[in-house]
């Protein structure tokens, strides 16, 4: 897996933590899964991958961002993790088959809920140095709506409208 150009998204964090993110699936690949090796370059993966997901977390809570973003990093983070237990186990298949879903999913998460995300942080001037809004800025709009976070239209408790 190669870092493209077009990976970068213009967040000075985002960005150094995305080329982590293809370092860390580099190493994996380069360890054969049924050594330990693996197992270890796995656990790193997994840590530096809860650090990631954590920081975006963060700043979308921050400006109160839909949820689907969140969730969509939750169900990864499953997945990597009951991988990790079966390769452990050795199931090394998996170990495999995550390494080729990685890529397309990474691909297709930075096209989307990450460059949202992106977009929506510098188009209300959010600092990610100290993760705060501008203190003259005004209320952040509603993020926009975008065809991989459907939620931004979806239900705040209720869905009657009236
Ligand atoms: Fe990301
Ligand atoms: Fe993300």
């Amino acid at each position: 897996m190669e870092w493209s150009e077009r990976y970068a998204l213009g967040i000075a964090r985002m960005d150094e933590t995305h080329r982590e993110f293809v370092d860390f699936c580099n190493e994996l690949s380069a360890a054969a899964p049924e050594s330990e090796t693996f197992l270890g370059r796995l656990d790193a993966f997994i840590a530096h991958t809860v650090a990631h997901f954590d920081q975006e977390n963060r700043w979308m809570e921050a400006v109160n961002f839909p949820p689907c973003h969140r969730e969509e990093h939750d169900r990864v983070l499953a997945v990597a993790r009951e991988v990790r237990q079966r390769v452990e186990k050795g199931d090394l298949f998996l170990g495999r088959r995550l390494l080729e879903e990685l890529v397309p999913w990474f691909d297709n998460h930075l096209d989307t809920m990450d460059s949202a995300l992106a977009f929506y942080l510098k188009e209300i001037g959010f600092d990610t140095e100290i993760e705060k809004l501008p203190e003259n800025g005004a209320a952040p709009a509603l993020p926009p709506v975008h065809n991989a976070c459907s939620c931004a239209v979806a239900d705040d408790g209720g869905t009657d409208s009236d």
